[in-house]
């Protein structure tokens, strides 16, 4: 595809095949220093674990365009350490934090006419990966790996972006209580398709999760982490062994805490206890922060601050974060990594 043919300010979140892609092998004990390659297709055994056993994990973070038209990873660190944590689950050797920032460094700089001007946005969205291959039947890890990056342009997640959305509470889990939750895995998100698709069928722009122990607490969208500010000015945000340690949600525990003075809570989110906020959001790499409208609970809608307006801490939270990615405020110590 021609980057001409883009429409930057109409992206959605789809998958369109850009330059070059970024692969690695492991064989005999050690990853291979991987290269950069223009075919999107894996030739894989047909015995592959990723196929049959589910042995993969992936990630997501973004490069973004700066106003001087340079471009900004953000935390890559985090991402490379949390698929470490996730290879570890799932028996798969980790890639270095090195590896990792260096195979998305040189998948940035291969697709740089796939980035979103400053000011669209749109970012570059990477996907990095690993996955176990190689002829095999039974269940055991994969004699091979193969780690991957690739990258599409993006805009907004859910669509219309930065407005409110409403949610649907499921009645189903996507991970077990002491499962695969906080590793991102692809099963988690094999045991989100059906719920996900009968929210959207309903009309919803996704739907959250309870704790699959007792179906009382809020843990997470299917796609990005919940948080809550309640009208003592506290940022309330799950803590549960099977919600996925978002890398945004870390990330706004610190700037709610140091830039917006608010009181950061970790903890639990009672869903009979809704009344307690005044707004809500879902945060994400793919989903930045999605305004959430309202949600709904065995038939009844619960609005927070409005279903049309966003309201002004979750403003101020978007602001703060969208300006750290895209260089136009300074964000703490190691946050934005340059690519050059
Ligand atoms: N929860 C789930 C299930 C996700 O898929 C994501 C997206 O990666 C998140 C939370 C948010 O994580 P992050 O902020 O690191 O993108
Ligand atoms: C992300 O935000 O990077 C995600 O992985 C969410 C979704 C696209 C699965």
């Amino acid at each position: 595809m021609s980057n001409e043919s883009i429409n930057w300010d109409k992206l959605g979140f789809d998958y369109i095949k850009t330059d070059q892609r970024y692969l690695s092998h492991w064989r005999d004990g050690a990853w291979d220093e991987g290269t950069l390659t223009e075919d999107n297709q894996l030739h894989i055994s047909e015995g592959s674990t990723a196929l049959h056993y589910g042995q993969q994990c992936f990630e997501g973070l973004k490069a973004y365009r700066c106003k001087d038209g340079s471009v900004n990873l953000f935390r890559p660190d985090q991402n490379a350490l949390r698929m470490a944590r996730s290879c570890d689950r799932v028996l798969m050797p980790a890639v270095s934090t090195e590896q990792f920032i260096d195979a998305c460094r040189q998948v940035v700089k291969a697709n740089d006419r796939f980035i979103p001007p400053y000011g669209s946005g749109g970012a570059l969205y990477l996907r990095p990966f690993v996955i176990g291959v190689g002829d095999n039947i039974g269940v055991r890890t994969a004699p091979e790996f193969i780690f991957s990056v690739f990258a599409i342009p993006v805009g907004a997640y859910f669509k219309g972006g930065m407005k409110p959305h409403n949610f649907l509470i499921s009645g189903y889990d996507r991970a077990a209580p002491s499962g695969t939750g906080a590793a991102k895995v692809g099963g988690n998100y094999a045991a989100s398709l059906m719920p996900g698709a009968e929210a959207k069928k309903q009309g919803f722009a996704d739907c959250i999760y309870l704790d699959p122990q007792t179906h009382s607490k809020i843990e997470e969208v299917g796609s990005a982490n919940f948080f809550g500010i309640t009208a003592n000015n506290e940022f309330v945000t799950p803590k549960s062994p099977s919600v996925l340690p978002g890398i945004t949600r870390l990330s706004l525990l610190e700037l709610a805490q140091s830039r917006l003075g608010l009181t950061v809570v970790e903890g639990e989110v009672h869903i009979d206890q809704l009344d307690r906020f005044v707004e809500a959001g879902a945060c994400g790499t793919a989903a930045v922060i999605t305004p959430i409208g309202g949600i709904q609970y065995k038939g009844k809608m619960h609005v927070f601050h409005s279903e049309q307006e966003v309201g002004p801490v979750t403003k101020r939270l978007y602001a703060e974060l969208t300006g750290i990615q895209t260089g136009d405020i300074e964000g703490p110590e190691g946050w934005v990594v340059k690519v050059d």
